[in-house]
């Protein structure tokens, strides 16, 4: 294979090999704190019925939530609160 036709394949590799889980936690309570305390407190993240039974739920959950405020997150900024929120309530394995 030559070099230069294999240029786009690394980097495809690269970005899969750079980790998914990457967040910012301090970033997502920030987001949080800010934006998620009009309908809801942290109550509901830690009830015993809660809603949200995986990972990936948490995620489309959060982006629910915040279309329903009409923000206009990044995907970014739904994986810092998904992210913070796991770490700090639902503790899923990733
Ligand atoms: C417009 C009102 C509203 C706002 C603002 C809101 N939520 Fe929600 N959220 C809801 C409702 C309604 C539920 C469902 C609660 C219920 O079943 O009683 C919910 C549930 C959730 C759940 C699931 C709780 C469970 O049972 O596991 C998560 C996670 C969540 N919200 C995250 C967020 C985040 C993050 C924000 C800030 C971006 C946010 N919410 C802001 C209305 C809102």
């Amino acid at each position: 294979m030559k070099l230069k036709s294999s240029l786009p394949l690394l980097v495809f590799l690269l970005i899969l090999a750079s980790p998914a889980s990457a967040f910012d936690p301090a970033a997502g309570k920030e987001l949080a704190d800010e934006n998620c305390y009009s309908c809801h407190g942290n109550d509901v993240y830690t009830r015993k019925d809660r809603m949200v039974k995986t990972r990936s739920g948490l995620t489309s959950q959060v982006r629910r939530c915040e279309l329903s405020l009409g923000l206009k997150w990044f995907d970014e900024d739904v994986d810092d609160v998904a992210g913070y929120l796991n770490q700090q309530f639902y503790k899923f394995d990733q």
